[in-house]
């Protein structure tokens, strides 16, 4: 039925729209793009935000993460509330979600939240959607302390590392991770009173400072990692000169870590966009390598090398906490197609190492498909190969090795200074002939 009520007057924009729509539109459209059609943020972003700068920009992007980390929970306030549960696919329920991110996680102001989100119901049932947000205000509408993971995730995961995990997993994603910087020399401490170190060249500060504003920004000494995606390239030590691969090199984050340490650094990535990322990355912290865009899968190298670095692609199930698009995205059929992959590039990768020279295979994977069993997999087909066991003393304190020597960062580690994220790496040695 049409709502034929006379509407109060709202301030609007030259477009009609009331003020705040831009970045409200970009965010239903974002969490469409990823829901929908499975595209990764990043990748949504450039179709969704266009001509959204700056502050807009953020917001939208932070309106469509809390929906899609939230979007379990904020579901079952919605279908609680309603007397037929609305099809996952309509467009109320589309526009509830990000109302109801915004109102209870990003605790924008209700009278905002509603005039920005009937505009977005296009002829659908407005009365509803007024109702509902009416409602959780009135009702003062709480989410819980842990955001509940997708139920296709929380199987698979559970199955691979029990029922505690998951729990950890859930408090790990209920709030965006603290931020960890990697310095190329030792930071002096007193100079960040905010931050703990977990490591050498290791800080971590807490989450929502903008990274640019940090102190040393355009000198360029510190660049963002987080400290599980800085464990491979420390697990290779001091270069001394000695020449790497490294492997799916862009945005650099283990270049830049890899020529600070003293290794002469040949990046190889497919990807011209992130290869320029790596370039700019390189620029700004003055450090050096030999940059070159390739197929690995196709590419060669002249000479073999005393040590790779394979940085693998994969789910990318392990970096959740900051994309909480990935585990609405990813199913067991992805997770299948990039360990073939990975298999065929790890392949490839070893037949450049020298003997007696070391492989790195790193992924940011929760999948034991995308780590220890392809590991198995890969000793059990190259004889020539081994684990080089990572030892306990290598490891910052709260992460240890597994029984193999192989290194697996879950969501329960570090969890009381700040958590890290998933990842997998296995250091492996070419014997020699
Ligand atoms: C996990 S990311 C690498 C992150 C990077 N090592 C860092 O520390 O900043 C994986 C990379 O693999 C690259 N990639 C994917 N398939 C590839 C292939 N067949 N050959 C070369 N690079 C590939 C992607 O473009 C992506 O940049």
């Amino acid at each position: 039925m049409t709502d034929r009520r006379p509407r109060p007057k709202r301030r609007t924009t030259s477009a009609g729209d009331p003020p705040g729509m831009a970045p409200r539109r970009a965010a239903l459209r974002l969490t469409d793009a990823i829901l929908r059609r499975g595209d990764p943020l990043d990748v949504a972003m450039h179709a969704a935000a266009q001509g959204l700068t700056g502050p807009d920009r953020a917001f939208a992007v932070a309106i469509a993460s809390e929906t899609l980390r939230w979007m379990v929970d904020i579901d079952a306030l919605i279908d609680g509330a309603t007397e037929q549960i609305l099809p996952d696919d309509v467009k109320s329920r589309a526009v509830l979600r990000i109302a109801l991110a915004q109102l209870l996680v990003l605790r924008t102001p209700g009278h905002a939240v509603v005039s920005t989100a009937l505009p977005l119901v296009d002829g659908g049932p407005r009365r509803l959607v007024h109702a509902l947000l009416s409602r959780a205000q009135q009702e003062e509408w709480q989410l819980p302390k842990r955001a509940t993971l997708p139920l296709p995730t929380a199987e698979r995961w559970a199955e691979q590392w029990g029922l505690p995990m998951v729990e950890a997993a859930e408090a790990a994603w209920s709030a965006p991770p603290p931020i960890d910087l990697s310095f190329a020399a030792e930071p002096n401490a007193s100079e960040w009173p905010d931050a703990v170190s977990l490591a050498a060249h290791h800080l971590r500060l807490p989450r929502g400072q903008a990274v640019e504003t940090m102190p040393g920004y355009a000198e360029g000494g510190w660049w963002v990692q987080d400290i599980a995606a800085s464990l491979p390239a420390r697990l290779l030590g001091a270069g001394d000169g000695r020449t790497i691969l490294d492997l799916c090199a862009a945005p650099g984050g283990k270049t830049m870590q890899l020529a600070a340490a003293g290794w002469s650094v040949v990046a190889v990535d497919s990807s011209a966009k992130r290869l320029e990322r790596l370039h700019a990355n390189m620029a700004r912290t003055g450090l050096s390598a030999a940059i070159a865009q390739g197929d690995i899968r196709h590419w060669e190298p002249e000479a073999a090398v005393d040590a790779v670095l394979l940085d693998a692609p994969c789910s990318a199930t392990g970096i959740f906490r900051r994309h909480p698009d990935v585990l609405h995205r990813i199913e067991p059929r992805q997770i299948a197609d990039m360990a073939a992959l990975q298999a065929e590039l790890l392949a490839r990768a070893a037949r450049w190492v020298k003997p007696g020279g070391m492989l790195i295979y790193a992924t940011c994977s929760l999948e034991r498909a995308e780590g220890e069993d392809q590991i198995t997999a890969f000793l059990a087909g190259h004889a020539g190969w081994a684990v080089e066991p990572v030892r306990p003393d290598e490891l910052p304190g709260g992460i240890a090795p597994d029984e193999r020597g192989l290194v697996r960062t879950l969501p329960d580690r570090l969890s009381d200074v700040g958590g890290l994220d998933g990842f997998f790496i296995a250091r492996l040695r070419a014997q020699p002939r």
